[in-house]
C-alpha cells in the first residue's frame, strides 16, 4: 500500500471513529434535542413532571412521573418525582400498584383457587385453578 493511501485510509477511520463519538448520549434526568441546521445534537433537562432514569440514552423524550394521588387513601407517598426517578409510591396492604393506581389484590381463595404467588407491592396475587403446582406455575396434571 502505497504511502498516500494509507494516509488516506487512516484519516477515513479517524473519520469514522470520530462520527461514532460525535454520536451525543444523554444521560439520567436529560432527554435529546436534535441539532438544528447541522448542528450537533444537545442534551436537556428533563421537564417538570417527567423523568429520565436510563443512563446512556437518545431518547427524545422524558417519562411522565407517576401522579400521587394525595386523596387515595390506599396510596401513600414514599418519595417525590424527580428527573431522575419517577414517584415513588406504596399501597396500603390487600393492594397493589398498577397503571399509576391502587388495585384489590385478588384473593384466590375466595376463588377457590390456590394462591402461588402472594400479592406484592408491584405485582397482584397469582392463582391456580388446580392443588397442583410444578415450578411456580399451574398445571393440570404430572
Ligand atoms: C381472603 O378472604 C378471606 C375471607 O374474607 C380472608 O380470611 C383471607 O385472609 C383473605 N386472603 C387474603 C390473601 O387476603
Amino acid at each position: 500500500m502505497s504511502t498516500q493511501s494509507s494516509v488516506r485510509l487512516l484519516t477515513l477511520t479517524l473519520a469514522a471513529l470520530l462520527c461514532v463519538e460525535g454520536r451525543v448520549h444523554c444521560g439520567p434526568g436529560e432527554r435529546l434535542a436534535l441539532g438544528v441546521a447541522g448542528q450537533q445534537d444537545t442534551c436537556r433537562p428533563c421537564s417538570f413532571g417527567y423523568y429520565q432514569d436510563r443512563l446512556h440514552h437518545r431518547h427524545r423524550l422524558c417519562k411522565r412521573c407517576l401522579i400521587f394521588d394525595e386523596y387515595d387513601p390506599r396510596m401513600f407517598l414514599v418519595s417525590d418525582c424527580t428527573r431522575f426517578h419517577d414517584t415513588t409510591v406504596r399501597c396500603v396492604d390487600g393492594f397493589y400498584v398498577a397503571s399509576d393506581e391502587c388495585q384489590v389484590c385478588t384473593n384466590c381463595s375466595l376463588l377457590q383457587k390456590v394462591q402461588i404467588r402472594p400479592c406484592q407491592q408491584n405485582q397482584n396475587a397469582v392463582c391456580c385453578e388446580t392443588q397442583i403446582v410444578r415450578h411456580g406455575k399451574c398445571v393440570t396434571s404430572i
